[in-house]
């Protein structure tokens, strides 16, 4: 990229000449797959309401299935929010609070999810580490331990769209975004329901709904009744770049987690846009 004429060095680029704005001009650069930064790594997303809410009798057992992967994988664990960030939102939308504001308010609580986590975990060599630290340290804290604990909301804040007045961006989105930037092996969702379903089975029409062993992004953008996990996810999957499936599992069923993470199918796998390597 550089050239060398009458002693003086000129930095080409090959994006010099055009606007960043014409997709034809840029993909013969910019259409490259980018790398795996953390190839090995696993991520794991902990549902707030689903698991943390419901206290020691769904965390501890998690806690120890965790504690006994940790020989054998690398793990970001990231939390989500639960009853506390819906209160907020509630305190929040009656007195007008913009969609910028509410959304670190939740992110706050998971974080406080993450610290729970973490300090169980703690005996482990586990801690919590700042969004700061996960986006330019993951991989020596990584080496100095075999999981660290984080926040799986997205730092947003201000800059969440502006297109509801609860964040779209909350913890599944942001566990998928990291992951897929990260170009990690795998992300596991976990919830307290066998994987997802034609409509919530804990709904009105529960009995009638029908577990979705295998699905992809483009059949689940389909689906109009409520998904267990952020709506948006489902669009951002078709935009993923490495993550080429997600598997939805229940935390609430020891052993799941393990499996999921052995690459056994075991709740529901998406697939999404990303192609195979
Ligand atoms: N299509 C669906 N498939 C499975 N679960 C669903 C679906 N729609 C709604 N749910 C509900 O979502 C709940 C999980 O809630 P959620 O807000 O995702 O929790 P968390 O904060 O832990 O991610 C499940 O217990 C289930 O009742
Ligand atoms: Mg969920």
């Amino acid at each position: 990229m550089t050239e060398t004429t009458n002693g003086i060095k000129h930095v080409a680029s090959p994006l010099a000449h055009q606007t960043l704005l014409d997709g034809q001009l840029t993909k013969p650069v910019a259409g490259v797959r980018p790398i795996r930064l953390l190839p090995w790594l696993q991520v794991v997303k902990i549902g707030g309401r689903s698991i943390m809410d419901r206290g020691p009798e769904a965390i501890l057992p998690i806690v120890d299935e965790i504690r006994k992967l940790l020989p054998e994988h690398r793990l970001l664990i990231l939390t989500g929010a639960g009853i506390r960030a819906r209160h907020l939102y509630g305190v929040g939308l009656d007195l007008g609070l913009p969609v910028g504001s509410l959304a670190p308010l939740a992110a706050s609580e998971a974080g406080q999810n993450g610290h729970i986590l973490a300090s169980l975990l703690a005996p482990e060599g586990v801690s919590y580490v700042e969004h700061a630290t996960i986006a330019s340290q993951l991989a020596i804290h990584l080496s100095a331990a075999r999981a660290v604990v984080g926040s799986a909301f997205p730092p947003y804040h201000h800059h969440e769209f502006p297109g509801a007045r609860i964040p779209a961006h909350r913890a599944d989105a942001g566990a998928f975004l990291l992951a897929d930037a990260l170009g990690a092996a795998g992300l596991t969702i976990v919830e307290d329901v066998d994987g997802v379903y034609t409509a919530d089975p804990k709904g009105p029409e529960g009995d009638k709904a029908q577990l979705m062993s295998e699905t992809s992004y483009a059949d689940l953008a389909k689906v109009t009744g409520p998904l267990p996990f952020d709506r948006v996810l489902v669009e951002i999957m078709g935009t993923a770049r490495q993550i080429d499936r997600v598997q939805v599992v229940n935390g609430l069923v020891p052993g799941r987690l393990t499996a999921a993470l052995r690459g056994e199918h075991v709740g529901t796998i998406i697939h999404t846009a990303a192609r195979q390597a």
